[in-house]
């Protein structure tokens, strides 16, 4: 299977023109990154192993199919990843949550790391890693490498928009990465934001300003 899936649903493409208009308040980007997550959220957890068990209905037993939520560890890149964890734990309440802080240096685009804290044992089944942005792609290539040094097993990266630098460089970097992506644009500016994406994806969120 292709390592890199652009989703292709018609209210994914809904829920990304609210995050796009530069009218939509925070509480609207906020409620459409979450609800756009969520349906990402659905087609990343088919990777998700399952085991059987034994359930008792009310008339029989049936052999039940369940997922081990605690197995799984959604990683938002601080700040803007935040605004797509609730999608995840829309799904799977028992997912366990870190966080990786990074913000990029306005001048070289580079990440400057400056927070890291992982749920104990974090590593062993699927971590997912989340920023709505994947501009250059050096905070989410910096996010996945600090995390594989870590002990991180199995990483799936997740974005609602992509540059097309930015995913060639995460799969050149990290060939092994499952990449999940609501939309793709072509181009970045001098600045290194991505055209048309949808500006500064934390100061949308939390309605603050560079
Ligand atoms: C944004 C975004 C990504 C990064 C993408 O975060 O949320 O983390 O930029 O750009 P890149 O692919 O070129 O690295 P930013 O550093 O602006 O921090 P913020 O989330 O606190 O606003
Ligand atoms: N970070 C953002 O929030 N938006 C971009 O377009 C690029 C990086």
């Amino acid at each position: 299977m292709d390592k890199v899936r652009i989703l292709d649903h018609p209210l994914l493409h809904h829920k990304l023109s609210f995050l796009r208009d530069k009218d939509s308040a925070p509480a609207v980007f906020r409620a459409n990154a979450e609800a756009a997550t969520v349906l990402l959220a659905s087609e990343v957890t088919r990777l998700l192993p399952t085991e059987t068990v034994a359930v008792e209905t009310p008339l029989a037993t049936a052999q039940c199919q369940r997922v081990r939520e605690e197995d799984v560890t959604i990683v938002p890149i601080l700040r803007a990843g935040l605004g797509m964890v609730q999608g995840f734990l829309d799904l799977m309440p028992g997912a366990r949550v870190g966080h990786v802080g990074l913000a990029r240096n306005e001048e070289t685009h580079e990440p400057e790391a400056y927070y890291f804290k992982m749920p104990p044992g974090f590593g062993r089944g699927l971590t997912i890693v989340v920023d709505p942005m994947l501009a250059t792609g050096g905070s989410a290539c910096d996010a996945i490498a600090t995390l594989k040094r870590h002990g991180a097993a199995r990483i799936v990266f997740v974005c609602l928009i992509a540059s097309e630098q930015g995913i060639a460089r995460l799969t050149a970097e990290h060939p092994d990465v499952d990449v999940f992506v609501g939309e793709c644009d072509a181009v970045l500016n001098d600045r290194a934001y991505i055209v048309p994406g949808v500006g500064d994806a934390g100061d949308r969120i939390f309605g603050t300003e560079n």
